[in-house]
C-alpha cells in the first residue's frame, strides 16, 4: 500500500503551520472536523505529505493522545484500494481495527479507519479513489 500521509498532532495549528512552512511545506487550507472535534490541515512538500490534526474541544477524538504525545507525528496513512479487504487481510495478521470505517471530511469525504498493530502502533487507511 502507498502512503498517504504523515498524520502530526499540534497544540497550536497556527504556529505548526508557520514552522512547517520554513521546513518547504506548502500552507493548504484548515477544515474543522465536527464529528472528532479537530482542525486538519494538509501541507505538501514534493510529494511529502503532513496531516496537521490539532483538537478544537475537550472531547476530541486525540485529546487523550496529545496530552500523552503533545506535538508529535502519531500515524501513517496508506492508501487503500479495497477497504474491506484490506482490513480483513490486516485483522487476520495482527491488527486490530479501531471501529468502522467512517468519512473524513478533510479527505474529500473518502472513508478512513484505524488500525493497531502491537510491533509498529496505529495505522491509518485511506480508501482509493
Ligand atoms: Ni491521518
Amino acid at each position: 500500500m502507498k502512503v498517504h500521509h504523515i498524520g502530526y498532532l499540534v497544540k497550536d495549528m497556527k504556529e505548526a503551520i508557520l514552522e512547517f512552512e520554513k521546513l518547504g511545506f506548502s500552507r493548504g487550507e484548515i477544515i474543522r472536523d465536527e464529528f472528532r472535534g479537530i482542525d486538519i490541515s494538509f501541507m505538501d512538500n514534493d510529494g511529502y505529505c503532513v496531516e496537521l490534526i490539532s483538537p478544537y474541544r475537550e472531547d476530541s477524538t486525540v485529546s487523550g493522545l496529545i496530552k500523552k504525545y503533545k506535538n508529535s507525528p502519531y500515524h501513517l496513512c496508506y492508501e487503500s484500494e479495497n477497504l474491506v479487504q484490506d482490513i480483513e487481510y490486516l485483522a487476520q495478521n495482527g491488527y486490530v481495527q479501531m471501529g468502522e470505517p467512517k468519512e473524513a471530511p478533510a479527505i474529500n469525504g473518502r472513508r478512513v479507519v484505524f488500525m493497531m498493530n502491537g510491533s509498529i502502533g496505529l495505522i491509518e487507511l485511506v480508501e482509493g479513489v
